[in-house]
């Protein structure tokens, strides 16, 4: 695993937004794999102002979002598509229809979940996959467990997850107990993956991924066994 030790959250976002413009200026029709949470912003808003200045172009990128909240409507603006919309589809020159993010609100979820890995796979397969970490070492909501799934599927979250992402709601209560996410298999098939951390609070979790095990309580960890993988940390 490659490491890149920043000093500062924006050099980490330039690290991340650099290394998205260029595999998009080498495959303008690249299939990109996007994370939520607070620590991809940075990336978004550079990519934003690279293609504003017209230093990339999206127009032929096909991405792939890793995981939605169960229930949650994509105009609820604490859904994962409305983030995305907001932080970055509306910033760049990607064509809308080419974004795809699971639907948290599918009939039939299980169908949803299939159909989804089988259309990455039909796009070719993800070039390039961004992972945020959670404190508790989870990648999308693949949560830590003593097995773990291979493809998309519904998921209850933890305790420490619903806590640490309240942050984002007015009350706990608000937050959704379940989510749909791309499964550890469907992750571990993008040829290259960054994986980014920023801040103290994911140090033990980022401990376990450089040690170099594979331990399912650590799901990122699993990462170990990737041939193209880079680890961005800052603070931790
Ligand atoms: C959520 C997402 C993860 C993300 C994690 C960390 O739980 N499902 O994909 O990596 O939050 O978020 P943050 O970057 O805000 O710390």
């Amino acid at each position: 695993m490659k490491i890149v030790v920043c000093n500062t959250y924006d050099e980490l976002s330039q690290y991340i937004a650099d290394r998205v413009a260029s595999l998009v200026n080498e495959k303008p029709e690249c299939i990109l794999g996007l994370a939520t949470g607070s620590t991809p912003v940075g990336a978004y808003e550079k990519l934003g102002e690279m293609c504003k200045a017209g230093k990339v172009d999206f127009s032929k990128v096909r991405s792939f979002n890793l995981d939605e909240y169960l229930g949650l409507t994509p105009d609820n603006d604490q859904s994962y598509r409305y983030f995305m919309n907001k932080n970055l589809f509306e910033k760049i020159n990607i064509d809308i229809n080419n974004t795809r993010v699971p639907s948290g609100i599918s009939e039939d979820p299980d169908k949803m979940c299939k159909e989804y890995d089988e259309a990455i796979d039909a796009a070719g397969g993800i070039d390039l996959q961004l992972l945020g970490i959670g404190e508790n070492g989870h990648i999308a909501f693949n949560e830590p467990a003593s097995q773990l799934y291979s493809g998309t599927h519904v998921t209850d979250l933890t305790e420490s997850t619903i806590k640490a992402n309240s942050r984002f709601f007015e009350k706990i209560e608000d937050v959704p107990t379940q989510a749909v996410t791309m499964g550890i298999g469907s992750i571990m098939k993008a040829k290259s993956i960054i994986i980014a951390a920023n801040g103290a609070n994911k140090k033990a979790a980022v401990d376990v991924l450089r040690s170099g095990m594979i331990d399912t309580n650590c799901p990122a960890s699993v990462l170990n066994a990737h041939r193209d993988v880079t680890l961005v940390v800052c603070g931790c």
